[in-house]
């Protein structure tokens, strides 16, 4: 490649975020210093003036007992994680209410926990913050720690980024956070065009974090990061003309820049010239974006880079929906592993030398059901449904039984539940989902009497 070679910047270990491995990187990758102070001032006085009212801010600004403001922080990042800020309030509030401290926490019953949290989906969320404020009463007295390291080594369900968004919204500790959002913004603002997933690119994003959160206003620097992500600096359609920080981001500036040498090109050949040079080289960098990249999209949105995603594993999984007078048989996942205390309908999986109606008759035998209980058996429909790196086709069956039929003690216990009693319970999106499945078949099976043609 041709041109001038830039200033290559050997990144060492810092202080405060240590990178397992030095890498080569331009310098266009890190923020000057008087960008930093340009960036704190100009992000803060847009969060002072379109910072969203939000419960767990205003338990953060005003609560006296560090206790109660570092609870309702890790409960608001927890819900935080997967949802939107919008569907979080109301969740945040109940759970606040219903239990206000790590102590009236930890005293719950996890099935109780569940109910609270059923809706927002991923119940491992809510079982890691009941197993850790149990961690806390018991092993630390009920006191929340307030230094990162502290807060990321022992309670069960808190991370790097929880331990620091904790950290600096409820003490103030100064420490940057990177979560999806910051990650964006960060790649977006320092070019950071290498995998974003990659570990060394993800301790590079944390050490521009915490080099740039603010020392006098941290937790408040942190929020306005992800909410210039949430809001501003968003994955499609970024609205860069309304950034408070668009003076300090390179990729705002590389679109321009390429648009005037696109333009200042066409201008050159229409008269004759040579292309005007190229301004990139880019070879020994472990973090710019690969040429072919942005020629592809040249955009903002090329950044952050993430390595195509794996094709999921298929299985195929027999499901039964047991009918006894249009209530549902559920049993409960063990309390240990995946989807750990959920309710699910029965199912085994299907392997390629199995019959459908062998592995039914084996399910049933399982459930302590006898073929004299089953009134009628009838294929639903193939329901299809990803969780984490896993797609799973469903094969839902359902079958009609007696309704003198009771189900033995089995390992794990089983309720009987009306269709509206199951999408109220601890249930995972499959199970909506199944169950929306058999809700289509038997209303077309028996209309309502009274429904209009
Ligand atoms: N996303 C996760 N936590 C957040 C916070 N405290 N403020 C804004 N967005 C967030």
């Amino acid at each position: 490649m041709a041109g001038k070679r830039k200033r290559v910047v050997k990144e060492t270990k810092s202080k405060k975020s240590p990178l397992k491995k030095s890498m080569n990187i331009c310098s266009k990758h890190i923020f000057s210093k008087p960008s930093i102070s340009q960036i704190r001032k100009e992000l803060l006085s847009w969060y002072d003036a379109n910072q969203r009212d939000l419960p767990w801010r205003t338990i953060a600004a005003s609560e006296v007992d560090p206790n109660v403001r570092g609870y309702a922080v890790w409960v608001s990042e927890v819900m935080l994680q997967q949802t939107q800020v919008a569907t979080v309030i109301p969740y945040f509030n109940k759970w606040i209410k219903t239990w206000p401290t790590i102590q009236t926490l930890a005293a719950a019953d996890l099935e109780d926990v569940y109910k609270v949290w059923a809706g927002l989906g991923y119940y491992s969320r809510a079982r890691r913050l009941h197993e850790g404020a149990k961690f806390l009463v018991t092993k630390m007295s009920g006191t929340m720690p307030q230094e990162v390291e502290d807060l990321s080594k022992n309670i069960p369900g808190i991370g790097p980024y929880s331990a620091s968004a904790i950290a600096s919204v409820a003490f103030q500790k100064v420490v940057g956070v990177v979560d999806g959002n910051v990650i964006r913004v960060l790649s977006r603002m320092r070019e950071v065009g290498a995998d974003s997933s990659h570990s060394n690119v993800r301790n590079h994003l944390w050490s521009l974090a915490n080099e740039l959160v603010s020392d006098t206003r941290p937790g408040d620097f942190n929020q306005a990061l992800m909410e210039l992500g949430a809001t501003v600096c968003t994955p499609q359609n970024p609205k860069c003309s309304e950034c408070a920080v668009r003076s300090s981001c390179a990729a705002y500036s590389k679109v321009r820049t390429d648009t005037d040498i696109g333009a200042l090109d066409s201008f050159l050949k229409k008269n004759g010239k040579k292309k005007s040079k190229s301004c990139s080289d880019v070879e020994e960098c472990h973090l710019c974006l690969p040429d072919h990249l942005w020629k592809s999209n040249p955009q903002v949105t090329v950044f952050p880079v993430k390595a195509p995603k794996k094709k999921p594993r298929e299985e195929r999984v027999m499901v039964l929906v047991i009918d006894r007078e249009n209530r549902f048989l559920l049993i409960r996942r063990p309390e240990e592993g995946l989807l750990a205390g959920l309710w699910e309908f029965p199912k085994i999986i299907l392997t390629g030398d199995k019959d459908v109606n062998d592995s039914q008759d084996v399910l049933l035998n399982e459930l302590t059901i006898e073929q004299s209980s089953v009134i009628s058996r009838k294929h639903v429909a193939e329901v299809s449904h990803i969780f984490s790196h896993i797609r799973t086709t469903y094969v839902v069956e359902h079958i009609q039984v007696a309704p003198s039929l009771v189900v033995e003690d089995l390992e794990c216990p089983t309720s009987w539940w009306n269709a509206s009693e199951v999408r109220t319970a601890a249930v995972s999106t499959a199970v909506k989902k199944i169950l929306d499945s058999v809700e289509k078949l038997l209303r077309t099976d028996h209309p309502k009497k009274d429904s209009k043609a």
